[in-house]
């Protein structure tokens, strides 16, 4: 039904969601194309992924280009030249630029390894996230699914999954715990965007 939608993905590190999201895609769990990647970092696992998926892939940064304003252009750009409906933030350590967020309004989503709004914003990335958890005596952590707005993990909750913190948890063992139950929730995610079951603010996105 409708139209197969096309996912662009940013990515900057090791690339594990990416590759769960593009099994998805190629075992049938998850009807949607994988349009394009683009990474700021050369070196990213992520990066070479998708080269190695035959993906499109870029590298766009502040070293491809140092205008910040140039950057956002582009990456909008590269995005619509691959006629991408649906903006997948996978490990992406950027801001994205007005021009994009504009152009992706509700349409760009991320994955943040807590239950957000605990544990989030600026600097709460990598080992920081779960050294936080362990450090407030929490007893559950978690995966979320959001839309992306102009800040660091504040934009619109769309899915959670909980994840039980152990009383001899090291922060290692937890982000590993964590990270599986991201790449299903990222799945899981996409599937009830495909299907209609998780709607987004842009309703005639899928046909
Ligand atoms: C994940 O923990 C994700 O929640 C966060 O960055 C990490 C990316 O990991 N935003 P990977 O590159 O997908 O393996």
């Amino acid at each position: 039904m409708g139209k197969v939608l096309r996912l662009g993905f940013l990515v900057s590190g090791r690339g594990s969601n990416l590759q769960a999201i593009l099994q998805a895609c190629r075992d049938g769990r998850l009807k949607a194309t994988p349009a394009v990647v683009i990474s700021n970092n050369t070196d990213s696992g992520a990066l070479a992924l998708a080269r190695d998926a035959a993906l499109p892939a870029y590298h766009l940064s502040s070293k491809t280009h140092p205008d910040p304003k140039i950057l956002d252009r582009t990456i909008t750009a590269i995005l619509q030249k691959h006629e991408v409906d649906l903006v997948v933030l996978a490990g992406y350590m950027k801001k994205l630029g007005p021009i994009t967020l504009r152009a992706y309004r509700n349409r760009i989503l991320n994955i943040h390894p807590s239950l957000l709004p605990n544990h989030g914003g600026q600097g709460m990335y990598g080992m920081a996230v779960h050294e936080a958890v362990l450090r407030a005596g929490e007893k559950e952590t978690g995966a979320t699914v959001h839309l992306v707005d102009g800040e660091y993990d504040t934009g619109r909750i769309l899915a959670q999954r909980r994840v039980p913190v152990r009383r001899d948890d090291t922060a290692a063992a937890l982000a590993a715990r964590v990270l599986e139950t991201e790449h299903e929730l990222y799945v899981e995610v996409l599937r009830g965007i495909i299907d209609g079951e998780i709607k987004l603010p842009v309703e005639d996105m899928v046909d």
